[in-house]
């Protein structure tokens, strides 16, 4: 579905090339952004903006602008730039948290030069993204604040752990947190800066959350089990961490030997390679996968229902294929 160049086919040739050219116009904005002040600054921010990475939210962004009178305009640029502003910084911090060594195909900045640059070169994202935001009104830097302190719940959530909560409740919270809610407010910044109506920059805002559901399952699943040459990552960087996502968790429960074994041995972070293979393997015999692709059914069913308030058009039919695109990324 994609040829490289960050180009998605969303079925109508025309809406393909009216969002693949707002995406450039933010590829572009990006680097004339992060191009600026001490260059020992910009190259390190510039490091894994330019390693690439899928463009998914100013997608979603541009895709929703197509519910207002202005889609793709300066202002909706402005917004999908600063988003993936956003998510790159998060990208340089979760990377420091995860302790990853590979990010977007390329080493992190954190193993290239070190845990305090990198969460320094996120900052300055962060500070290129806030910038851009006073260049549009106060609704969106206060729309920001609120999806950013969300993201750091989710995030901070995430490192304190379930305790005695659900397991499974409480990776739902960190996953609408952390990942959801700043897709969620791609849509709605691009529906928002459109000119869109309230009504379905909330639509909008409800799909955005639901396929960032989606979206980090998939991830989560493709963390397991997936071949690092396609994922451009390492297997199992969750599981090191002491990490239980999704198809864990199911395997977890799971009345079975390999469900023993791993209850075994998923105590605490796995340290050694031997124990992280082992883990891996039960996972594969496991039906955590399975179960995992199941609960990704129920928020796609979901993204059907909120479809079917918006107008059917061109831009409909290509929200209903990009949900379905983010399931296709885990084969
Ligand atoms: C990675 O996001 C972090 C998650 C929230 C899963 P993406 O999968 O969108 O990463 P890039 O932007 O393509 O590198
Ligand atoms: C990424 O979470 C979420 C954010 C960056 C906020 P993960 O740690 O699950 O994502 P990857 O697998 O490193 O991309
Ligand atoms: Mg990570
Ligand atoms: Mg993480």
């Amino acid at each position: 579905m994609s040829n490289g160049d960050n180009t998605v086919d969303l079925g109508d040739p025309q809406l393909t090339a009216r969002v693949a050219e707002g995406v450039a116009a933010v590829e572009a904005r990006l680097y004339k952004e992060i191009d600026r002040g001490e260059s020992f600054v910009s190259e390190k921010a510039l490091h894994l903006t330019a390693a690439g990475g899928k463009r998914f939210r100013p997608m979603m962004a541009l895709l929703a602008s197509e519910y207002g009178e202005r889609p793709g305009c300066p202002d909706v640029i402005t917004a999908a730039t600063s988003v993936e502003m956003v998510h790159v910084a998060t990208l340089y911090h979760d990377d420091v948290m995860d302790e990853a060594d590979r990010r977007r195909g390329v080493q992190s900045a954190n193993s290239r030069w070190s845990n305090s640059v990198a969460i320094l070169a996120g900052d300055a994202l962060l500070a290129h993204a806030s910038r851009l935001m006073s260049q549009l009104d106060t609704h969106t830097v206060a729309h920001f604040a609120d999806t950013f302190e969300e993201l750091v719940t989710g995030q901070m959530r995430e490192t304190i752990g379930a305790g005695e909560a659900n397991a499974i409740e409480h990776y739902t919270a960190v996953i609408r947190e952390k990942t959801a809610v700043l897709i969620a407010s791609a849509a709605y910044l691009g529906a928002y800066h459109s000119g869109a109506t309230l009504e379905h920059a909330t639509a909008l805002h409800k799909i955005g959350s639901l396929v960032g559901m989606i979206f980090q399952i998939v991830d989560d699943i493709i963390d397991i089990f997936s071949d690092p040459k396609d994922s451009g990552k390492t297997p199992g960087t969750d599981l090191r961490e002491g990490v239980f996502t999704l198809p864990v968790l199911y395997a977890l429960e799971e009345d079975t030997p390999v469900g023993e074994e791993l209850r075994g041995l998923l105590t605490g972070p796995l340290t050694s390679d031997a124990a992280v293979d082992r883990a891996l393997e039960l996972l594969h015999a496991s039906t955590g996968r399975q179960q995992a692709l199941d609960a990704v059914q129920g928020y796609l069913d979901e993204v059907e229902h909120e479809l079917d308030s918006l107008p059917q058009n061109s831009a409909t039919a290509a929200l209903r294929q990009l949900a379905e695109y983010t399931v296709k990324r885990v084969g």
